[in-house]
């Protein structure tokens, strides 16, 4: 119960001392600091595009819609090891030396491991400031104090409030430590960009509980032993969730990947029965990938199906289509497949290209070369249209394809003068027909 004044004594349960002092609601204080905006109608707010500073990263410029708007918090999120440090530490060296201070604190790596490894890819300048520390306190006053361009955390995992209670690293300290550096991101103007790792789990006080307290959210995906990396945008309150970002992780740090089809493409047997190329939207960039998938006889028990880069259970849809719509008999058939080049295909689209693959490992027949597919497959195994055809048919013609098979509902739209041959096909049968042959 509560009481306005002192009591040793409740007067309810006649406990002694068991009244604890609780201050007035520190709503009243909170404000004292606030910058209250104004009411404004609709007409009169100002339009003008924010301005931004780019951060000399063209890849990463795009993801965030065009650079930097000042005093945002961009949450950088993504596996440990994936390279999150390696391009915020290449991106810190382009702002430095184009537009002013960066502030790089990190919790994790000493000063001397970061500056070797700035010395190893080339990014040493006396403006990129470093600073090995985790309590927000001691963050805070050096923001304050340097007014740095950017300020750069690594990891949002590591920092701590001290008058929390909570150990680093835990739910509430992350979620705590994140909104004030949001505000003071605000006060101060000043952009800040939190490295979140993603744990295996997914969520355990990872970035994903930040994504609705941050203005961005960039995720950089890829596998860990493959050399691809790419940066997508799940959250921009200044731009849009379309567009990625590709990259190489090499000797050199990570490197923009310009065509990406081409490399992608490079280590492909064309001849190799269970190898199909589908051409992807990534953003609003077409990405020729090769599928593969290899099928063989199960031996005991249950069929092993294992995929990579795929999503397990629009696979698994894909072989009961096959098997009840193209009478194919997957059943009793191990299947594997995957993506080379340790790409993730999130789209649909790629229905068409996984299930010849399929079909083409089982029948042990390539698919005709040079052949581009694109489609999504629906459960009575008819095919469905897909945007932006035209996009992707020039990206396969670009790269010296000469085939694709397409949904005759694109087909239909699709009234270009073709250089490329173009097949449209109604359901998962034609298809099978139009790039395998009978038998
Ligand atoms: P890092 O940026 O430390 O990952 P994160 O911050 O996301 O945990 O990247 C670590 C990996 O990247 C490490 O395995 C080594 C590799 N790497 C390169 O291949 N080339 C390079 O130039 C650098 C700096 C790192
Ligand atoms: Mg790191």
């Amino acid at each position: 119960m509560e009481s306005p004044k002192w009591l040793g004594k409740c007067p309810a349960c006649n406990q002694w001392n068991s009244f604890v002092e609780q201050l007035a609601s520190p709503r009243g204080n909170k404000l004292a600091g606030h910058r209250q905006s104004p009411v404004q109608p609709v007409t009169e707010v100002n339009l003008e595009d924010e301005e931004r500073f780019g951060t000399g990263i063209v890849e990463l410029d795009r993801v965030l819609g065009g650079g930097v708007v000042p005093g945002s918090v961009i949450l950088v999120g993504g596996d440990p090891g994936i390279g999150k440090s390696t391009l915020l530490l290449q991106a810190a060296w382009e702002i430095s030396s184009a537009s002013g201070q960066v502030l790089y604190v990190s919790g994790e790596e000493s000063a001397r491991q970061i500056a070797m490894r700035a010395k190893r890819l080339g990014v040493m300048h006396k403006n990129l400031l470093l600073f090995t520390e985790t309590a927000m306190e001691a963050i805070e006053a050096q923001i304050v104090g340097y007014q740095p361009r950017l300020v750069i955390i690594d990891s949002i995992q590591t920092i701590f409030k001290s008058d929390l209670p909570m150990t680093p690293g835990s739910l509430g300290q992350v979620r705590e430590c994140t909104g004030h550096l949001m505000r003071l991101a605000k006060e101060q103007n000043i952009s800040i960009v939190l490295v979140g790792h993603v744990t295996k789990e997914g969520s355990l006080a990872g970035p994903r509980i930040l994504e609705h307290i941050v203005d961005v959210v960039l995720y950089l995906e890829g596998e860990r032993h493959h050399a691809f990396r790419i940066l997508r945008s799940a959250k921009n309150r200044f731009g849009s969730t379309n567009e990625i970002g590709i990259f190489e992780m090499g000797g050199q740090g990570l490197q923009a990947v310009v065509n990406p089809s081409e490399v992608l493409l490079a280590e492909r047997s064309e001849d190799a029965a269970g190898s199909v190329v589908v051409a992807i939207l990534e953003g609003t960039r077409p990405v020729l990938l090769e599928v593969q998938a290899l099928v063989s006889s199960t031996v005991f028990g249950n069929p092993r199906r294992l995929t990579t880069g795929l999503d397990h259970n629009r696979v698994a849809m894909l072989l009961a289509v096959l098997e009840k719509r193209a009478g194919l008999h997957v059943n009793n058939f191990d299947a594997f497949v995957n993506v080379a080049g340790g790409v993730r295909i999130q789209e649909t689209g790629a229905d068409m290209g996984i299930a010849l693959a399929i079909a083409s490992s089982l029948k042990n027949k390539p698919v005709v070369p040079k052949t581009m597919v694109v489609g999504e497959i629906g459960l009575t195994g008819e095919v469905r249209r897909v945007a932006q055809i035209q996009r992707r048919l020039l990206e396969a013609e670009k790269l010296g394809f000469n085939k694709a098979i397409i949904p005759y509902s694109n087909y239909r739209e699709y009234v270009e003068e073709k250089k490329i041959d173009v097949i449209g096909v109604r359901n998962i049968s034609e298809a099978m027909e139009a790039v395998l042959g009978g038998g």
